[in-house]
């Protein structure tokens, strides 16, 4: 290749890449795939190698390269970075745009609001189209130079897309880091037992700050541009929502989410709507920043202080905020599980007052390392429970206490058993804890369980202080005198509670097994079993393989259901709670599995029938006496194979189970040919 034709392919080269770059960076929407763009910058990069005369400063090759920055030089802003002004509430902000309409003698201003990035402030100022220099906000006067760590981030263009482009523009933006990106920056650190980040804001201003621009590369830094600083031979547009698309034009990025609205409604909306979405956005925000959207009205405000009249910055409440570990308790559930809960000194935090977070289990506490004393860093985004993040160790005091899992319930004394392998810590005292007993009474109460209406936790709690009430069978001996006895209680409530418990009598079998609080009966579980067993007697008597028959029922839970009945004592309280006038409507039974066509057969189901849904052939095949399993064993005396099936039937071939069709399968219950009833 002749030089002259090695210096046309590196301009169509450059050019490309720059417009991949744009599609990719600004646009979001690439036209090749990683690998091909590789290989545009591989030949490029192999050109400039060969004819080191072609290579020039703003070719995109060049982004990361060049000597380490070394110590970062002083930049003084041409034109100052300012700050905003902070509104908290509603009523700040409605203050501000009085004040804004006031000055200028107006009825109603249109604003640009745009989210406020939680990273920090950069300008970058192109001469005659070149990147030449980039620099951090510092005092507002002065800043770093941080041009070579700009360069090396991939949506900051190293020339501006124009045929002519002006003598100078300085163009203002935030510099930040997707979650995405700071999470994987955090792994790499973490694996290579490195210092991992706080949040993504202080990833991004540690990688800008990096002394080798390289790594600032690997963090995969972003960049909005909001503003303009110095400018000369550009004619800028009227409006600051203009100004912005033609900085896109221009081929520098601005926030997609960024809106142009009517008047303080207008905002007040806006920041209700980007709340909304802030968790989607992929990158942090702090708020949302309104700026009178004319530039001569701008100009005609002006500044106060340090911040413009034209525009507010409207916060959000804050997601994360450090306080302090006062204690770390543990509090018994329904079935004996000792949770690990931290005592916080209140903080406000995602707009609430928190006070005390869980802490899920020990391996939860171990794997953050919650010590008591410690200062940690709480989190509560959108209506999610607030968790605790993690600890900041730098400022762990020496006596900071290790957390231990107690020996003894706190509630009641008995012995705490953790099974290997679990993470889960119990109490052994079952109905003798009061803690225990208190949460299975309230459950039996619940709505979705017995519903009984003002059988709250207060009185719960004072019946089984009192020993009043030790199962739920004792709920129904309970008489309106005795309620209205006790502490905030009037006859009338008393009188009330009582009947709810007597209409509760009349329950259904769903229900009732719900109520009794097995260890992982839920209430999709208590409607399959009662489905299948059709009574409670049946139930009872199952073995643990019957019941893991039951459709979504594992091996673990038929353990707990057959476990829960084996416990006499849990059988005393359903008898009793009988003997009370607890009842329901008796299904009709199914057919017994010793009868029926397919009466002794153990049937797995596989692939697309045509007559049947999956469920309706499970159910046809169970009313004609089978056992329907899922997983095909030595145990399985029958596969039904529909189309497309796979491993299912591959393992029955294996083991030799015989295999049937769908319609031998429809012949064998007996069925019509034509459909699946
Ligand atoms: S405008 C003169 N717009 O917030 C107006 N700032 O306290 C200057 N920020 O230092 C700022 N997103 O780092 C503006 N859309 C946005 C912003 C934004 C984030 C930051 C910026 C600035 C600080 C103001």
């Amino acid at each position: 290749m002749t030089s002259r034709e090695a210096s046309r392919r590196v301009d169509e080269l450059r050019e490309e890449i720059r417009r991949h770059d744009h599609r990719y960076y600004v646009l979001d929407d690439p036209e090749i795939s990683d690998a091909r763009y590789d290989a545009l910058m591989r030949e490029l990069r192999e050109l400039e190698e060969t004819h080191p005369g072609l290579r020039t400063p703003d070719s995109p090759t060049q982004r990361v390269g060049g000597a380490p920055a070394g110590a970062f030089g002083v930049v003084v802003h041409a034109v100052p970075m300012l700050s905003l002004e902070n509104a908290f509430t509603e009523q700040d902000v409605r203050d501000f745009d009085r004040r804004v309409r006031e000055r200028l003698d107006v009825e109603s201003v249109r604003y640009s609001a745009e989210p406020k990035i939680d990273g920090l402030a950069i300008s970058v100022r192109y001469e005659h189209g070149r990147l030449a220099c980039a620099a951090t906000r510092g005092d507002g006067t002065r800043g770093e130079d941080v041009t070579a760590n700009v360069r090396a981030i991939r949506s900051v263009p190293l020339s501006l897309r124009v045929p002519s482009p002006p003598a100078v523009l300085e163009a203002r933006g935030e510099v930040f880091m997707r979650r995405s990106s700071f999470e994987l920056v955090n792994r790499r650190a973490a694996e290579r037992g490195e210092k991992t980040f706080v949040n993504p804001r202080n990833a991004a201003a540690g990688s800008l700050r990096q002394l080798d621009p390289s790594i600032t590369a690997n963090r995969a830094l972003d960049v909005y541009f909001y503003g303009l600083g110095a400018v000369e031979g550009w004619p800028v547009p009227p409006r600051h929502s203009e100004v912005l698309a033609a900085l896109r034009q221009l081929g520098l990025r601005t926030c997609p989410a960024t809106d142009v609205v009517d008047g303080i409604e207008g905002c007040l909306d806006y920041h209700a709507r980007i709340g909304r979405a802030r968790d989607e956005l992929g990158y942090d925000i702090d708020g949302v920043v309104y700026k009178v959207d004319r530039l001569d009205w701008q100009r005609d405000l002006g500044f106060v202080a340090r911040a413009p009249r034209w525009a507010i910055a409207h916060k959000f409440p804050a997601q994360e905020e450090t306080t302090v570990v006062l204690d770390v308790e543990f509090q018994v559930g329904r079935t004996g599980a000792l949770t690990p809960v931290a005592r916080l000194k209140p903080v406000f935090v995602g707009g609430v007052t928190v006070s005390n977070v869980t802490l899920h289990n020990m391996d939860e506490l171990a794997r953050k390392d919650v010590r008591v004393g410690d200062t940690v860093v709480v989190r509560r985004a959108g209506d999610v429970i607030p968790e605790v993040v993690r600890v900041v160790t730098d400022l762990r005091p020496d006596d900071a206490r290790v957390v231990e899992l107690p020996a003894r319930c706190p509630e009641c004394g008995s012995h705490v058993s953790r099974a290997e392998g679990e993470a889960v810590a119990r109490c052994s005292g079952g109905l003798v804890c009061g803690a225990q007993r208190r949460e299975a009474l309230r459950h039996f109460a619940s709505r979705r369980a017995m519903d009984v209406e003002g059988l709250g936790d207060k009185l719960v709690e004072q019946l089984v202080a009192a020993d009043r009430v030790r199962t739920p069978a004792d709920l129904y001996t309970l008489t309106a005198d005795e309620l209205a006895a006790l502490d905030r209680m009037g006859s009338k409530s008393a009188a009330n509670v009582v009947a709810a418990l007597g209409r509760s009598r009349r329950t259904t079998l769903p229900r009732f097994l719900y109520a009794l609080g097995i260890r992982d009966v839920g209430e999709a579980t208590a409607l399959a079993l009662a489905g299948h067993f059709g009574t409670l007697e049946r139930l009872e008597a199952a073995s643990r393989e019957d019941i893991e028959d039951v459709r979504d029922v594992g091996p673990i839970v038929a353990a707990h259901v057959r476990d829960f009945f084996d416990e006499e004592r849990n059988r005393e309280v359903i008898a009793a709670l009988r003997r009370h006038g607890v009842h329901w409507p008796e299904a009709e039974a199914p057919r017994a599995a010793t009868s029926g066509r397919l009466a002794g057969e153990t049937l797995v189901i596989t692939g697309t029938l045509e007559g049947y849904t999956r469920d309706e052939a499970r159910a046809a095949a169970r009313a004609a006496g089978a056992k329907v399993t899922d997983s095909v064993t030595r145990k399985t005396t029958m596969l039904v194979a529909g189309a497309d099936a796979g491993s299912k039937l591959r393992k029955a071939q294996e083991l030799g189970v015989p295999v049937v069709e769908e319609a031998e399968f429809r012949r064998r219950l007996g069925a019509g040919a034509g459909s699946g009833d």
